[in-house]
């Protein structure tokens, strides 16, 4: 073990995002355009060897657990293979998905040893949902989030970003669906990463509207201190059941946050935010060895900024979009 990842402001990591591909399946308007990015070219990407080397790199500087994100994730050959191997290394796996294909996998992926599954779904309503992700593919998410509960991938969340105009009409609905499936809802304010550069505060849809259009159809009642999670999670009609509301915008967690980014070709982000990434994989195709990979991990880290600053002046949206980076 090596002493753990400790950043200029006392904090330490202990939870990894990582990005298998940029790729996706679906089109969502507020993360693509409708023919797709520039995907990475695959020589660029990590294999996986070289993933499982640099997650045993960060899992003996204490990181814990592991979130598989994308772009999709699911869409990665040998997915359960390298989820395998992951494990193998002791640590805690959950994935970000958008659930197209999780019906096939969803079995195979807990057999090898991942815990838990996010879906995003953003509409119940077919049409909405293919104006919004311009595939026609509802079913398919609903298909897989019932298959991840039969497979035990839980518990089974799902994430919602409201948007005005789109789909803020739906929450209500969105929650009473979720709790009658046994899902565990999460709305997540809209974050400026789109590649379209079109986010505007004033039209997120943030925590406080989220709560007040909640609780014109559900009593809501805080659940406890929101510690390090992001989501502050509220009874709904007394419980047991509950919903969680994630305001990274207008409710930063970043002075607790405890997570670190790779993203699917090597470079290290020390924040959904950052301007700069530190690069992993030149170094380790270099042949330095584990320490040297240590070391520069170490100093990625010690360059964390205290928060995002949006709506700071100087605020400049990342480079990378949100697909490129993992949520
Ligand atoms: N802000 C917040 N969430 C986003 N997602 C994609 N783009 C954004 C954004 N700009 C969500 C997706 C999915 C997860 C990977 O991130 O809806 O739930
Ligand atoms: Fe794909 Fe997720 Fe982006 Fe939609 S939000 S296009 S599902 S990466």
């Amino acid at each position: 073990m090596r002493a753990p990842l400790v950043d200029g402001f006392g904090r330490v990591h202990t939870d990894l995002r990582l990005s298998l591909t940029d790729r996706c399946n679906l089109r969502c308007t507020y993360c693509m355009p409708a023919e797709g990015l520039d995907w990475l070219p695959k020589p660029e990407l990590l294999t996986d060897d070289e993933l499982v080397r640099l997650v045993g790199v960060f899992a003996s500087m204490g990181v814990t657990t592991v979130r598989l994100t994308g772009g999709e994730p699911l869409l990665r050959r040998g997915l359960p293979g390298l989820v395998a191997r992951l494990r193998a290394l002791g640590l805690s796996l959950s994935l970000t998905t958008n659930g197209l294909g999780l019906e096939r996998q969803a079995q195979a992926l807990k057999d090898a040893g991942l815990d838990r599954v996010n879906v995003s779904l953003d509409t119940l309503r077919p049409e909405r949902f293919l104006e919004l992700t311009r595939r026609d593919r509802f079913d398919d998410v609903v298909a897989g989030l019932a298959a991840a509960r039969r497979a035990g991938l839980e518990p089974v969340k799902i994430n919602t970003v409201l948007m005005r105009g789109v789909n803020e009409d739906e929450a209500a609905d969105l929650l009473r669906w979720a709790l009658e499936h046994g899902y565990a809802l999460r709305f997540i304010e809209q974050m400026p990463l789109d590649p379209q550069h079109g986010w505007d505060r004033g039209t997120m849809v943030d925590a406080d509207e989220i709560l007040e259009v909640l609780g014109r159809s559900f009593a809501l009642t805080p659940v406890g201190q929101r510690g390090s999670a992001p989501a502050e999670r509220f009874f709904v009609d007394g419980g047991p059941a509950t919903v969680g509301v994630i305001g990274s915008v207008s409710r930063p967690f970043c002075a607790s946050c405890d997570r670190l980014r790779l993203t699917a070709d090597g470079q290290v982000r020390n924040c959904l935010f950052a301007r700069d990434e530190s690069d992993l994989r030149a170094p380790l195709r270099d042949g330095v060895d584990d320490d040297e990979l240590a070391a520069r991990l170490r100093v990625a880290v010690a360059g964390k900024k205290a928060g995002h600053g949006i709506g700071e002046p100087g605020f400049v949206q990342p480079d990378r979009p949100m697909s490129a980076i993992g949520g």
